[in-house]
């Protein structure tokens, strides 16, 4: 009896950790700061607020600094390190995939606010920081609000050669796609959720130009691709385009963070070959239809997603810190 009630036990504790790993998150919580900066995410809703209203590209560059800080030696503040001297930082691989400034400032202003209150000076992380910031900018262009999970310290290294290999090119398959986010713990659903983030912002021109001039022998457009948006794609980006050109990433409402990425890949207008394949890979095919369909269930999962995107590789102990400058080393 007893080993039998014990073998009960055994099973469900592993049905519960087995089958739901990220449910919680034993290092973060959501109320890490609540002695020592009890007011930091309002301190952070605010400085992110005015930054808002002075640009939308807030919105998209925040976002997706912290999809990239996370996916390079985890969510650690170390893609916002400058270069200096004798290192050259993250941010200044080519595949920082240019980066726009306003994520980076949104960040070092935050932190600035953070700092301002005498009793928070130094007492957030700016992995924290950019995690918060990630999920005001979200709720602001009209995407859901969800409580955010606290205790990340900044990272101690930031170099340009740990960036290679670690980030999704717009070129990938659903298989090249599913092993890169599972290298990160996050299933097929996470990765389709969280490309929903493609929804807001801008590319260069340069990042999808193979699927409308130069796509295969017989194709020089991708046949996957709607015919009249692949028309609008070669007017908006012309052969010989200026590189600083960046064009929507949502052709329909590029600034609203709603479940239209979805929408559009059932019409052939995912702007990159990664986002197109997420509706023509029968694998992926039906969460996209569910998520095109039910926009309270894309809501749900992503927050669940972006949840756990946000306990990649966390530091804490001596593996990291509370930096002064975000941008600099203690
Ligand atoms: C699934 C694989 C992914 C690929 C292949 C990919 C690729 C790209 C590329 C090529 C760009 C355009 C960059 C440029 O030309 O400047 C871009 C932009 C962007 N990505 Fe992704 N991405 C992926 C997933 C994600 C995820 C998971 C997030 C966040 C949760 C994200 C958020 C963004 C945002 C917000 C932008 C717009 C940036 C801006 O306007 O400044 N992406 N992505
Ligand atoms: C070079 O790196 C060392 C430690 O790695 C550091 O102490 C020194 O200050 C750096 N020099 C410059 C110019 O950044
Ligand atoms: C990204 O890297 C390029 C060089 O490859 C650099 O010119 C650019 O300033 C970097 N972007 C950011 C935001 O640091
Ligand atoms: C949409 O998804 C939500 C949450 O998952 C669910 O409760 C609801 O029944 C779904 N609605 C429709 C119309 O399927």
């Amino acid at each position: 009896m007893a080993g039998q009630f014990n073998l009960i036990v055994v099973l469900s504790l592993c049905l519960s950790l087995c089958l739901f790993p990220y449910a919680t998150s034993a290092i973060l919580n959501r109320k890490y700061y609540a002695k020592t900066c009890p007011n930091v995410e309002t301190i952070v809703r605010n400085a992110v607020k005015t930054k808002f209203q002075q640009t939308f590209v807030t919105v998209p560059a925040t976002i997706r600094l912290f999809f990239h800080d996370c996916f390079v030696q985890g969510c650690d503040a170390s893609v916002i390190i400058a270069s200096s001297g004798n290192n050259t930082a993250e941010k200044d691989n080519p595949d920082n995939l240019s980066l726009a400034g306003d994520g980076f400032d949104t960040v070092i202003k935050a932190k600035a606010a953070v700092d301002a209150v005498a009793s928070c000076k130094n007492k957030v992380s700016c992995a924290d920081i950019l995690a918060m910031a990630t999920r005001d900018v979200i709720a602001l262009s009209g995407g859901p609000s969800y409580a955010v999970e606290l205790g990340r310290l900044d990272g101690l290294i930031s170099t340009a050669a740990s960036v290679n290999g670690k980030l999704p090119q717009p070129t990938f398959n659903l298989d090249q796609l599913n092993s890169l986010f599972a290298a990160n713990g996050l299933s097929q659903t996470d990765m389709i959720a969280l490309s929903a983030a493609h929804t807001v912002g801008f590319s260069h021109c340069s990042k999808f130009s193979n699927r409308i001039y130069n796509f295969s022998g017989q194709n020089p457009v991708d046949p996957t691709l709607n015919k009249a948006y692949a028309t609008q794609l070669q007017s908006d980006c012309p052969k010989d385009v200026d590189p600083r050109i960046a064009i929507n990433m949502d052709p329909n409402t590029p600034q609203i963070f709603d479940n239209m990425f979805f929408k559009n890949l059932q019409q052939g207008k995912g702007l990159f070959t990664s986002d197109e394949v997420l509706f023509t890979d029968a694998r992926s095919k039906p969460t996209v239809n569910r998520w095109a369909r039910n926009a309270t269930d894309f809501q749900r999962v992503f927050v669940n997603a972006i949840t756990r995107l946000g306990r990649v590789g966390v530091k804490t102990g001596n593996n990291g810190n509370i930096r002064r400058d975000c941008a600099a080393f203690n």
